[in-house]
């Protein structure tokens, strides 16, 4: 069977974090031709800087990163909203992703945005700046895999994501849409 390959960058970075439960659950529920992983290190990349950003001197932590976006079909990003907006940690991210300007990782390649937040819109702010971002950046943005899950403390309190159904199914259809818009691997 084909399989396409997700890579997942979680923008908060607590320990607790509900939207890194949410990409557990991402790993949980995806179809079974879908491969999901977590990308790990996110902190450890350095702000974007372009006298860094020097072809055969990037620093190994972007560097990991970019080769796993390079590796992967797809890119489902997963976050609260800071403030109105994305974490910075998943706006660097995205800068890292998006050079070589024209030739990043993200160019041409599927992504989606997902997450929770505390407010009613579940970060829906978050999640818009982040798709307009990776548009920008040359992502081909699936703007129908969205999902914005309000109340998250409260709502996720006592239940780990997985085990909430709705949010579960919501997950799953998400996977298969960004699925949809990715070549899969094997497919000749
Ligand atoms: C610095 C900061 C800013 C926040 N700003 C918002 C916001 O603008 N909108 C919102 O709905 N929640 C906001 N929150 C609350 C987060 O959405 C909530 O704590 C969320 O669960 C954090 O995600 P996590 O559990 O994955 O760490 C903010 C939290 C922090 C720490």
């Amino acid at each position: 069977m084909s399989e396409t390959t997700v890579l997942t960058l979680v923008g908060s970075l607590r320990s607790g974090s509900i939207n890194q439960k949410l990409a557990e659950t991402a790993e949980a529920v995806a179809p079974s031709d879908v491969q999901v992983e977590i990308f790990e290190g996110l902190a450890e990349i350095p702000f974007y800087n372009e006298d860094i950003d020097v072809e055969g001197q990037v620093p190994a932590a972007a560097a990991k990163l970019r080769e796993a976006a390079a590796d992967a079909d797809s890119l489902l990003l997963i976050s609260p909203e800071y403030n109105g907006t994305m974490p910075a940690v998943l706006k660097n991210a995205i800068d890292w992703l998006s050079r070589p300007f024209g030739a990043g990782a993200v160019s041409g390649k599927p992504a989606a945005v997902i997450g929770t937040a505390f407010g009613q819109y579940g970060g829906v702010w978050a999640h818009d700046d982040a798709r307009k971002s990776l548009g920008i950046a040359g992502a081909q943005v699936v703007e129908e895999a969205k999902l914005s899950v309000g109340g998250s403390l409260v709502r996720f309190a006592e239940i780990h994501p997985t085990d909430d159904a709705e949010v579960a199914a919501d997950v799953t259809r998400v996977l298969r849409t960004l699925a949809e818009a990715a070549p899969a691997e094997s497919a000749a």
